[in-house]
């Protein structure tokens, strides 16, 4: 056991967590959202949540009415979900599938699934009305390995290429070959805590011995071993115990590892947070995402996806409930201290505690955001 011995770099008491107001204030959550959510990448799902043209899902995100859509050539595409007539949403369901056209509620103006507009009653006596100048507003989309980003700058506004703001975590992954991966489960979260609260909860286990005692079984808490941090992402990976094949509420899972993945992969599961709104989370034989969405300054959803290989789905009996079930129970367990840090930190004695030696993501991260958004 020496090996996990507490042999971190030490730190001193003068590193802490942040005053409350980064975690409470509607002010500065909204300089957030100006600067971080309107300005980066966010992972908002995978390809396969809309499978066949004209299967949709609708998003909020920074204040965003967010419609993504399968187009009839099978390309991914995302549109303000905001009628060109006279700004009402189009789709208001979570998903569903139209036929061919998308139509508002409201006076029937009707889109192609390229975001054209196709019809537009009662506008033919309109002088210079033309139905090519009233396209839905289309939002900046791009698939890597099967997760969907988006970016909702303006379009002028200039942005990181996809591929540069990965920097790296994409090819790290390559042997998962996630792209080929089935969603086989989702699950959504509602949260009473800051988004910031659950990527730090994300990137230390100092709480797994308390929280989450299934989890410790499989997994040696001190066995973490991080990243150095990078300027879009914080990367961590934890031993399986010896005997322990992966992550899953069964001793023995009979699910084969991913084809690819050296020996060393097969030992480890990997925590990585992309920054700002992806958690992902690749097993020996399957993969969890985490999308997060940050609503108000103590709210956040979390959409989680069970990704694995198509083979094993294939499978007769194939049931991936043992790796669903672990996740979602940690995942309760987890949400739970997040909810009550919020509530903690909202107190009137809340003042900023000093972190351990052993909570380096987090200070990485905490000087992320400030450095990212900027002095108040
Ligand atoms: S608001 Fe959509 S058709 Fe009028
Ligand atoms: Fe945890």
């Amino acid at each position: 056991m020496a090996r996990y011995s507490d042999d971190r770099v030490a730190t001193d008491v003068s590193v802490t967590t942040l005053p409350a107001g980064y975690y409470t204030d509607p002010a500065w959550f909204a300089r957030e959202t100006e600067r971080i959510f309107r300005h980066l990448w966010l992972f908002v799902g995978r390809a396969d949540d809309v499978p066949a043209p004209g299967s949709y899902v609708t998003r909020q995100l920074a204040g965003a009415q967010v419609l993504i859509v399968r187009d009839d050539t099978g390309t991914l595409r995302a549109f303000h979900n905001v009628c060109r007539h006279r700004g009402t949403l189009l789709c208001s369901e979570p998903s569903g599938q139209v036929r061919g056209l998308i139509q508002c509620p409201y006076h029937s103006w009707t889109y192609h699934l390229d975001g054209r507009l196709f019809r537009a009653p009662h506008m033919d006596k309109v002088v210079g009305f033309r139905t090519d100048d009233w396209p839905l507003r289309e939002i900046a989309l791009e698939v890597c390995a099967g997760h969907v980003f988006l970016h909702l700058g303006d379009p002028g506004q200039p942005r990181m290429p996809l591929a540069e703001y990965l920097d790296g975590v994409d090819t790290r992954f390559a042997n998962w070959r996630m792209g080929e991966l089935r969603t086989v489960a989702t699950r959504t979260y509602h949260l009473t805590a800051n988004w910031k609260l659950v990527i730090a909860n994300y990137h230390e286990c100092l709480h797994c011995a308390n929280a989450h005692p299934q989890l410790v079984k499989l997994s040696h808490p001190l066995s973490g071993d991080n990243e150095p941090p990078h300027p879009t992402w914080l990367g961590a990976s934890m031993d399986l115990l010896p005997g322990c094949v992966t992550l899953s509420t069964l001793d023995q899972p009979s699910r084969a590892p991913l084809p690819g993945l050296t020996e060393a992969q097969q030992r480890q599961v990997y925590y990585y947070a992309m920054l700002p709104t992806l958690l992902l989370n690749p097993h020996p034989d399957y993969v969890v995402t985490f999308a997060l969405t940050p609503i108000a300054p103590d709210r956040t959803d979390i959409t989680c996806h069970w990704l694995m290989h198509p083979d094993e789905v294939a499978r007769p009996g194939f049931d991936p409930t043992d790796a669903v079930e672990f996740w979602d129970v940690t995942n309760r367990q987890d949400w739970r201290l997040s909810d009550m840090a919020q509530a903690g930190i909202a107190s009137q004695g809340y003042r900023p505690g000093p972190y351990s030696n052993r909570e380096e993501l987090l200070v990485a991260f905490d000087r992320w955001v400030l450095e990212t958004v900027g002095a108040p």
